[in-house]
C-alpha cells in the first residue's frame, strides 16, 4: 500500500507531551497524526494517507451514523528500555478485523495493509510512545476502525467505506490502577445471541452494553458481566474484557468462544498459563458454578483480561439481591499479568514470537 504523509505544522511541544505521557490515563489524549484510507467497489482501497490529527467531515446521511455499520480494533505499541518500539501480535488484530468486517458486510482490508497502516502511523508518532524507565506499563493505545461513510439512507452495505487509525497514550484502564474490580451481573440485558454479532468487534455491541454498565455503576460496581442470551445460565464476558476462573487445584477455565469476542489477550493467556504449568480449559461456565465455587473455596481467583485492562483481578460479584465474597487470592492472576507484561515490554524472552518491531 502506497501511503502519502503530511506532517503536522504544529505538533505538540515537548513540555506538553511530557506532561501527557507522565499521566496518560486512558483514551483522552491523541497523538499528532492519523491514518486514513478509503474504499469503493470500483477503486478498492485507495488514497492511503497519514495526516495531522483532527476532526473529520462526515455527511449527515453517512450510513454509519444511522445503521452502525462499523468495526474497530484495540491494540498497543510498547517502548522497550532500549528505546525500540514494538506491537503485540498485530496480525491477530488484523485477522480479527477481517472477521468482524465480514460480519458487518464491510470490505476486507488485507492484514498486511492493516499492519502497515499501524506500523507507519506509530513510526510517525513515535515520540508519543511512553517509556517505563521506573517500572510501570504505559503504552500507546492504537485504535484502528472502519465505517460506512457513504451518503445514503437505504439499508444495504455501504459503497463508500473509510478505515482510519488513531493512537492515544495509555496508563491503567481503571482509575486507581491494578486492584480487584467489582462486577455487576445483569440478568435483564444480554450482549449477543446465536447468529448475532457477539464475536465481532463492532460499536453496536458496546452501545448495547451501556445501559447494563450504567446499572453496574448505580450498584457500585466497575464492570458488567453478561450471561448467554438463550438460557441466561452461562458466563460470557464483561462489557470490554474476557473472563478467567482459577480453581484450587491450579486448573483454569475460560468461557468458550462463539458469542464472545475472541480476545487476543485471552488466547495469549491460554498459551502463557499452559507454559506456566496450568491446565486451561475453554468450556461453558455456569453462573452457579461461579457463585458456589467462590463460596466453597473451590474457585480461588477470578480475573478479567483485554488489551486495555491487561489482566485485572476480579473481586466480588453482585446481582439484584445478592453478592459473593471476593475470591481468596490474586496471586496467579498477578503472576500471569507480570508474565504477559514482561514479554510486551521486552523484559522477558519472547518465546512465542508475539512481538513485532516497529522502530
Ligand atoms: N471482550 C470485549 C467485549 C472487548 O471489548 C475486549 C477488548 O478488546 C476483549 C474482550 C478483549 O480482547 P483483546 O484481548 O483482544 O483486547
Ligand atoms: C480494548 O481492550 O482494546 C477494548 O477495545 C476494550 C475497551 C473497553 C477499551
Amino acid at each position: 500500500m502506497e501511503i502519502t504523509t503530511t506532517l503536522a505544522a504544529n505538533p505538540t511541544d515537548d513540555a506538553r507531551l511530557a506532561e501527557i505521557l507522565s499521566n496518560p490515563g486512558f483514551g483522552t489524549n491523541f497523538s499528532d497524526h492519523m491514518f486514513t484510507v478509503e474504499w469503493t467497489p470500483a477503486d478498492g482501497w485507495h488514497k492511503a494517507r497519514i495526516t495531522p490529527y483532527g476532526p473529520i467531515t462526515l455527511d449527515p446521511a453517512a450510513a454509519v451514523l444511522h445503521y452502525a455499520q462499523e468495526t474497530f480494533e484495540g491494540m498497543k505499541a510498547y517502548r522497550h528500555d532500549d528505546g525500540s518500539i514494538w506491537s503485540f501480535r498485530p496480525e491477530e488484530n488484523a485477522k480479527r478485523m477481517v472477521r468482524s468486517s465480514h460480519r458487518l458486510a464491510l470490505p476486507v482490508l488485507e492484514p498486511d495493509d492493516f499492519v502497515q497502516a499501524v506500523t507507519e502511523l506509530v513510526k510517525v508518532d513515535q515520540r508519543w510512545v511512553p517509556g517505563n524507565p521506573e517500572g510501570g506499563e504505559k503504552s500507546l493505545y492504537v485504535r484502528p476502525f472502519m465505517f460506512a461513510s457513504e451518503k445514503f439512507l437505504g439499508v444495504r452495505p455501504a459503497e463508500h467505506v473509510t478505515f482510519m487509525v488513531i493512537t492515544s497514550p495509555a496508563g491503567a484502564y481503571f482509575k486507581g490502577g491494578v486492584k480487584p474490580v467489582t462486577l455487576w451481573l445483569t440478568e435483564e440485558y444480554t450482549r449477543a445471541g446465536r447468529g448475532g454479532m457477539g464475536a465481532a468487534k463492532t460499536g453496536g455491541n458496546y452501545a448495547s452494553s451501556l445501559v447494563a454498565q450504567q446499572e453496574a455503576y448505580a450498584n457500585g460496581c466497575d464492570q458488567v458481566v453478561f450471561l448467554d442470551a438463550q438460557e441466561g445460565r452461562y458466563v460470557e464476558e464483561l462489557g470490554g474484557m474476557n473472563m478467567y476462573f482459577v480453581f484450587d487445584d491450579g486448573s483454569i477455565v475460560t468461557p468458550e468462544t462463539g458469542t464472545i469476542l475472541e480476545g487476543i489477550t485471552r488466547s495469549s493467556i491460554i498459551e502463557l498459563a499452559g507454559k506456566m504449568g496450568h491446565h486451561v480449559t475453554e468450556r461453558k461456565f455456569g453462573i452457579d458454578e461461579w457463585r458456589d465455587g467462590v463460596s466453597s473455596g473451590r474457585i480461588t481467583e477470578v480475573f478479567a483480561c483485554g488489551t486495555a485492562a491487561v489482566v485485572t483481578p476480579v473481586g466480588s460479584l453482585k446481582w439484584d439481591g445478592g453478592e459473593t465474597p471476593a475470591p481468596a487470592s490474586t496471586d496467579l492472576t498477578m503472576r500471569i499479568r507480570q508474565a504477559l507484561v514482561d514479554v510486551q515490554l521486552g523484559r522477558a524472552d519472547d518465546t512465542f514470537g508475539w512481538m513485532h518491531r516497529i522502530v
